[in-house]
């Protein structure tokens, strides 16, 4: 009887012990600025061999309209990249009461410039411009951002296309962390057709054909989402991705123990104890790190990754437009 007990108290403490140290790790950190260091050097070593076979130096033209400091900033972090990997690039600066027409007059002239191999119109544009219209004139063989109607709906049938950076940057991070994706549950919250609506075709569409997709079970949550509706689902994922603009949406008890929490919100945030700004995601950070697998941190994690898929976008639609006019 009590050589059983005793039995029975040890099976139980190893038991918790077990428990409590799967519960007690905390996620490992998805360090997307170092992956994607690494893979900007392996698209400079790609592009050299491009080069050496007889083709120009790829060109990237990036359009701002008015004078907003986050895009200029961003635009700024993409010309950086260019430079590390040996794209050859430029900003167009225009002011913001630069009219629809006369942007597309300029989107005109780059598609038709064959020194230009990549076009992109930083977002947002100013109100009085549509911003679909701007994103439908970029030639779709030099749209690097994919946003046009035909780079979109390339991706939703499963066609070679170019791939919005953003949600090609989150499918390389789960790839390179090796994250199971496929018959996964996956949510995506936010709908946003630049990010969230690319992102869950990837995540949900079959990896057998040109997009190399994910194949996983996938919802998609949205603001009329019940916030206990969002939890459960949350809850039952695998893989969550956030793509919102609101800080601490996603917090502890909406994560699944060991589920891969991808943030892809950039929100500037006064510190309350330093009183200085700082940037979070959407992901309440320090809380979620506890219960996750994987996370991604903000800064550090999607965004840079995203650039870096800017440039591969920007060295296929060169090569594309390369071979292309060689065989004709
Ligand atoms: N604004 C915020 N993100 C992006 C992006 O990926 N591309 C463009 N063109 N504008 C943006």
């Amino acid at each position: 009887m009590l050589r059983r007990s005793l039995r029975s108290i040890a099976f139980s403490a190893s038991r918790n012990y077990v428990v409590k140290s799967l519960y007690s790790n905390m996620a490992q950190i998805i360090d997307g600025k170092a992956i994607a260091q690494e893979i900007r050097f392996q698209l400079g070593k790609e592009l050299k061999q491009f080069v050496e076979e007889g083709a120009p130096v790829p060109h990237l033209t990036a359009v701002i309209v008015g004078d907003d400091p986050a895009s200029e900033k961003y635009v700024a972090n993409k010309m950086i990249a260019c430079r590390e990997v040996g794209i050859s690039s430029e900003t167009k600066r225009l002011p913001s009461s630069t009219t629809q027409e006369e942007l597309l007059q300029v989107i005109a002239d780059l598609n038709q410039d064959p020194r230009v191999n990549g076009v992109l119109v930083q977002l947002p544009v100013p109100e009085h411009i549509n911003e679909r219209t701007i994103c439908n004139a970029v030639n779709v063989d030099k749209d690097v951002d994919g946003f046009n109607e035909l780079n979109i709906g390339r991706l939703a049938l499963d066609m070679d296309g170019i791939i919005p950076a953003t949600p090609l940057a989150v499918k390389t991070l789960l790839e390179h962390q090796n994250i199971e994706t496929h018959g996964r549950n996956a949510v995506v919250v936010g709908r946003s057709k630049n990010v969230s609506l690319p992102m869950a075709i990837l995540l949900h569409a079959d990896g057998k054909y040109a997009t190399k997709a994910l194949d996983a079970t996938v919802t998609i949550c949205h603001r009329y989402t019940p916030p206990k509706e969002l939890a459960r689902y949350c809850r039952q994922a695998d893989i969550i991705v956030v793509a919102v603009g609101k800080p601490g949406l996603i917090t502890k008890d909406m994560v699944k123990p060991g589920a891969c929490v991808i943030d892809v919100g950039i929100n500037r945030i006064k510190d309350e104890n330093t009183g200085k700004f700082k940037l979070v995601g959407d992901v309440d950070f320090e809380e979620v790190r506890q219960v996750a697998g994987h996370i991604t941190p903000v800064p550090g994690g999607v965004g840079p990754m995203t650039v870096a898929m800017l440039m591969q976008n920007t060295l296929k639609a060169a090569k594309n437009q390369f071979y292309d006019r060689k065989s004709s």
